[in-house]
């Protein structure tokens, strides 16, 4: 039976019915755009607009959101309105939306999603996916096991917080090429692989979908790889969340 996932994104609310054990979309996922202001009840209705393009998946629901997601709880919004710090979003969604929500954090759910059926499968040590889209996500792996909420896009890089110089959409509004933004990437890679050490780097993040604009520009010790779930893995994520919330939560 598929289970639906959500992917709350600062720009758009994408979601699907995923088949968990195959980790892909049994549907063609709708996509619709992330409300202004991005406020909890703006955006529960347009996740409710999303559900009800799949009434036959009616089940519980797995949701990523675009922040720190400890037991339920949101602890930061950097590119979502304030006001869902420290809101109960597990029992909020669930009770608005009148079934089983479980939420968690962007990356972490599509790091889940990458390490078991995408580019970090099978891969053992530390292995660290980085989602570059309105904001830099990361989910870190130690022998296939998430650590969770990792928020290393908001490292300091060169005096900036480094989401803010090397996100996705940071390449569209400072109308960078692709060879100057990968230098910027690759300044924050080398910081990163300094702190971490990983022998897997995974590049996530509708990015992920051209790796021959910036992979060539990009060196570091590590085994570099682009994600190939792409866009799905956040959607596919939530959904192993609503099948195996143990190993996604363990830790905190
Ligand atoms: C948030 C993270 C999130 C990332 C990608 C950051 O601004 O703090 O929680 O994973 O953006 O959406």
């Amino acid at each position: 039976m598929p289970v639906m996932g959500i992917d709350i994104g600062g720009t758009g609310i994408k979601g699907a019915p995923v088949d968990t054990e195959a980790g892909r979309l049994t549907h063609e996922r709708v996509r619709l755009l992330t409300p202004e202001p991005s406020e909890p009840q703006a955006v529960i209705g347009v996740v409710r607009e999303v559900l009800a393009q799949f009434p036959d998946a009616d089940g519980p629901v797995g949701i990523t959101f675009p922040g720190v997601i400890k037991n339920g709880i949101a602890r930061s919004a950097a590119n979502v309105d304030k006001s869902w710090i420290d809101l109960d979003v597990d029992a909020l969604f669930t009770a608005t939306l009148g079934r089983p929500v479980t939420m968690v954090n962007d990356a972490d759910a599509a790091g889940v999603a990458e390490m078991r059926f995408g580019a970090g499968r099978g891969h053992k040590g530390t292995v660290l996916m980085l989602t570059f889209g309105t904001g830099i996500g990361s989910a870190l792996f130690v022998d296939g096991r998430l650590v969770p909420n990792t928020e290393l896009g908001h490292l300091e890089l060169n005096g900036h917080e480094a989401e803010h110089r090397a996100s996705a959409v940071a390449r569209e509004t400072h109308d960078l090429s692709w060879e100057k933004w990968s230098a910027r990437v690759q300044d924050y890679l080398r910081h990163v692989e300094m702190l971490f050490s990983p022998s897997l780097v995974i590049i996530g993040g509708g990015i992920s979908k051209k790796p021959e604009k910036f992979i060539p520009y990009l060196k570091i010790r590590a085994d570099l790889v682009p994600a190939t779930l792409h866009n799905d893995a956040g959607i596919v994520g939530a959904a192993m969340l609503v099948i195996d919330e143990g190993r996604l939560t363990a830790g905190g």
